[in-house]
């Protein structure tokens, strides 16, 4: 059964597939007023959401399908200790389909591999917001017209902000792209993506900790918000929080038609002057992501009526090697087995498969 837990189970032509289905659906709203009839979407969402949650469920009424689901842990029986493996068995026989949201990294992995329907990751911990990467390719196609031979900018909380992982992660399968990555060091890209997605594939990058000095050059300026829910000590939060605030003055940096980016919601660190610059594109961007939502939905839906259950290889699997990253979901679901991928065999590096922190 296809699901999408990381981005890089689609390929590029997948991904531009995905593209070129949200523009005909923006162009021709009517053709696909009934593709999901009598289907259902259930969101299950253990963390709080505006944007993704309501435009997966826009998403899905503007198909023809329904939707249901909660919004929060404490309103679903994972209260009462119900694991994620038993909830995505359950939730198999009253949908067609499911998004999950997770504060715990693997979460929707391990749903994906216990549901008889397609699982959706709708961000799980720090680690990775696949369906964000979709509404951000399509907004930058939309804005620039491309999306090779670009300069992107992410500035910010690179350390727990999954939306950069999965953007990342996606647009190295772009031609002539270049990443300039702008942050405090505490919030540091983890060495997962840097050395598996950036150093494995060659991809040229800077690290920087000036937004001033990297603006002229971007193409794309990808603003984050400080991830409070994620840190452990709430001082670094407060000394950090207010790293890099863009304004109007530091647009003047910018080029004419660059875009800024934001997953949103933002803090402080976009002031509201510049929502009018015709750059910001992070409005448009949140409406991006339900026309990237429809045409995921309609995708899996579609690959689901001839379900070939992919097995994992377990060539390069390792057993047994306890995950130390606390917030894993193999932490707190005790029944999972503890596994480890071999991601680069000449230097020995095991992964855990559900978080991909180094064991
Ligand atoms: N961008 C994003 O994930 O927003 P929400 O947290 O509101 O879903």
């Amino acid at each position: 059964m296809r699901s999408l837990i990381s981005i890089l189970d689609f390929s590029k032509e997948e991904l531009d597939q995905l593209i070129a289905t949200a523009k005909d659906i923006i162009a021709n709203p009517e053709k696909y007023w009934d593709c999901c009839k009598h289907k259902k979407l259930a969101t299950l969402f253990f963390e709080p959401s505006t944007r993704t949650r309501l435009s997966f469920e826009a998403a899905m009424m503007e198909l023809g399908g329904s939707v249901l689901g909660f919004s929060q842990a404490s309103s679903s029986s994972a209260s009462k200790g119900e694991s994620m493996a038993d909830t995505a068995k359950i939730l198999s026989c009253y949908v067609d389909i499911m998004a999950i949201r997770h504060p715990r990294e693997g979460a929707p992995f391990v749903a994906s591999r216990n549901a008889t329907v397609p699982v959706i990751n709708a961000g799980d911990g720090g680690h990775q917001h696949p369906t964000q990467t979709l509404a951000d390719l399509l907004t930058i196609s939309r804005e620039l017209g491309r999306l090779d031979n670009l300069t992107i900018g992410f500035c910010g909380d690179l350390k727990y902000g999954r939306t950069v992982h999965s953007l990342i992660e996606a647009m190295s399968r772009y031609t002539g792209i270049k990443f300039v990555l702008i942050s405090p060091e505490e919030l540091k890209l983890p060495n997962y993506v840097r050395y598996n997605t950036l150093e494995k594939h060659r991809i040229p990058y800077e690290v920087t900790t000036s937004l001033e000095d990297a603006l002229p050059n971007l193409d794309v300026l990808y603003m984050t918000r400080i991830q409070q829910e994620r840190f452990d000590d709430l001082d670094e939060y407060n000394r950090l929080k207010d790293s890099y605030v863009l304004n109007t003055e530091k647009m003047k940096l910018a080029k004419k038609d660059m875009c800024v980016l934001h997953p949103l919601p933002r803090v402080n660190e976009i002031s509201v002057a510049v929502d009018d610059d015709p750059r910001a594109a992070y409005f448009r961007q949140a409406l991006n992501g339900k026309y990237m939502r429809m045409a995921l939905i309609l995708k899996l839906l579609e690959e689901a009526k001839d379900p070939q259950k992919e097995a994992i290889s377990t060539n390069d699997l390792v057993f047994d090697r306890p995950c130390t990253n606390p917030k894993c979901i193999c932490q707190v679901e005790q029944e999972l087995r503890p596994t480890a991928r071999i991601t680069d065999p000449k230097e020995g590096v095991l992964r855990c498969i559900f978080c991909e922190k180094k064991v």
